[in-house]
């Protein structure tokens, strides 16, 4: 889809590498000196979870400026349904073109997407001050909880949007993060030599 000045269109595998490299400068030192979500998505594409329908990127001027995708998970429901929903990313923006509202173009693009496959929520982990402009709202007050979270603590970050409006209406459970997105310290060390070498910096606002 061509939306004025940039194409949204589906990834292919010879744009694998240059998106991990986009995705690796997005977030490099953003969460903690260096970054390991371009080993993450490397991984995630051949999870049996990840939805290759939803792996989209943004191109503009024949360059790849933004990236989204989604996987498959579940709520496990405290009366024992399983509840199945979509979680997402990463996502990520060229740095230079940060806080231009291509994040929120390619995001809220491809939650239509997932809209029109039938897909009935989103949830993950995420900051509702970008989130919550293209209707994501707190997990908690759909009554869904992060897995591994005590009871008490601040789950501020675990965010969810009804794609079908109700989807969650009956529900109270716990969310699992699918597995693929582990990944080893020492894996993402090995992979991260195949690009430019790039300084890893402690900065403020980092949280691991
Ligand atoms: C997060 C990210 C995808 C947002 O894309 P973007 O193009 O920069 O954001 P947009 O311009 O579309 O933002 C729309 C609005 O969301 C809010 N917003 C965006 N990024 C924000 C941030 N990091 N913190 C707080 N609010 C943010 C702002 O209100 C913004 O409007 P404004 O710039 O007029 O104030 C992009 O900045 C990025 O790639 N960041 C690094 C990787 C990352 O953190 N990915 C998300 C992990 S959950």
């Amino acid at each position: 889809m061509n939306t004025n000045d940039v194409i949204m269109r589906l990834e292919k595998k010879e744009d694998y590498r240059e998106v991990e490299n986009l995705i690796r400068e997005s977030f490099w030192n953003v969460y903690r000196p260096g970054c390991s979500e371009h080993y993450v998505i490397h991984v995630l594409r051949d999870d049996p979870a990840f939805i290759k329908e939803l792996d989209y990127v943004m191109e503009k001027d024949g360059i790849l400026i933004g990236q989204n995708m989604f996987m498959r998970t579940i709520i496990e429901a405290d009366d024992g349904r399983i509840i199945p929903v979509l979680t997402m990313g990463p996502i990520g923006i060229t740095p230079d073109l940060k806080r231009r509202g291509y994040g929120k173009r390619i995001l809220d693009y491809t939650l239509e997407k997932a809209t029109a496959m039938g897909y009935g929520a989103v949830l993950f982990e995420g900051n509702i001050d970008f989130y919550g402009k293209s209707g994501f709202d707190y997990a908690s007050k759909f009554g869904i909880r992060y897995h591994d979270l005590p009871e008490g603590s601040d789950a501020s970050f675990f965010l969810c949007k009804e794609l079908v409006p109700g989807y969650l209406n009956d529900v109270t459970g716990v969310y699992q993060t699918p597995k693929g997105y582990y990944v080893d310290d020492s894996d993402v060390e090995e992979f991260d030599k195949f690009f430019p070498p790039k300084q890893k910096l402690k900065l403020p606002g980092q949280i691991f």
